[in-house]
């Protein structure tokens, strides 16, 4: 199991968005959360994430607290800590929030330099190897701006995988794609969770539920059901 979430809660003020949420993931295993817009799917991947606080709960990734309750508290993981949690899991934004004024390679590139984890040129290679594997070569220096929109969602997907995360998130991965886009990234996830990673995919696209999914979470009034 590289993901236990449980009996996880957030709210904002008195805007209770989830409660008592509690669900796993296996190694390779495709997992599809869907909801209608405004039940907090997003959010709930942002807790994952570690880029939203939950007010209640526990978040295990890799045997790794993320958070947990302690004395009816939540307590977050400490600084290095957290740090070493948070790159087992990667997001793949809706809006894919690549650097606006860096080139496709600076992008990958660049938290893997802040985080001095490897030498310049293992990261440049692992970078090139990324964008050969998402069919993006020859676009290294090419900017956000001038990519289209499958194409940003490759860098973002490419930039995700540069920390070697073991869970990638996926905010509506298929909302801005046009079919054909949307068949390959539906192949490339695959690829993805054959390679050990496991998947989870928020979405309302059920049609791509359908067609991806190994087991299918839904969110509704706060609660989730699983299938
Ligand atoms: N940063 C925030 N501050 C306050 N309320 C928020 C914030 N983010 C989301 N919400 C609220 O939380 C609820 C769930 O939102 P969201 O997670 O974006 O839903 P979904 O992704 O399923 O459409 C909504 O009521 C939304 O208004
Ligand atoms: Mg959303």
């Amino acid at each position: 199991m590289v993901l236990a979430v449980e009996n996880l809660s957030k709210s904002f003020g008195k805007n209770l968005v989830f409660s008592n949420v509690s669900f796993s993931v296996n190694k390779g295993e495709i997992v599809c959360i869907r909801g209608k817009s405004g039940e907090g799917k997003t959010t709930l991947l942002r807790c994952l994430t570690g880029l939203e606080t939950a007010d209640k709960g526990s978040i295990k990734i890799n045997n790794m607290y993320l958070c947990k309750e302690e004395d009816n508290r939540i307590q977050y993981a400490q600084k290095e800590k957290l740090q070493a949690i948070r790159q087992e899991i990667g997001l793949v934004f809706q809006s894919f929030n690549l650097f606006p004024h860096m080139n496709v390679l600076e992008n990958l590139m660049e938290a893997p330099l802040f985080l001095k984890n490897d030498s310049y040129d293992n990261i440049r290679k692992r970078a090139e190897e990324l964008l050969n594997r998402l069919e993006l070569e020859g676009k290294e220096s090419s900017y956000p701006y001038q990519l289209s929109g499958g194409q940003k969602q490759r860098v973002a997907i490419a930039r995700a995988c540069m920390l070697n995360p073991s869970i990638l998130c996926f905010d509506e991965p298929t909302s801005a794609l046009d079919e054909q886009t949307r068949d390959q990234i539906s192949k490339i996830i695959r690829d993805l969770a054959s390679r050990g990673i496991a998947i989870i995919i928020v979405t309302h696209d059920n049609a791509f539920v359908d067609e991806i999914a190994q087991r299918i979470i839904t969110m509704k009034d706060g609660k989730i059901t699983i299938e």
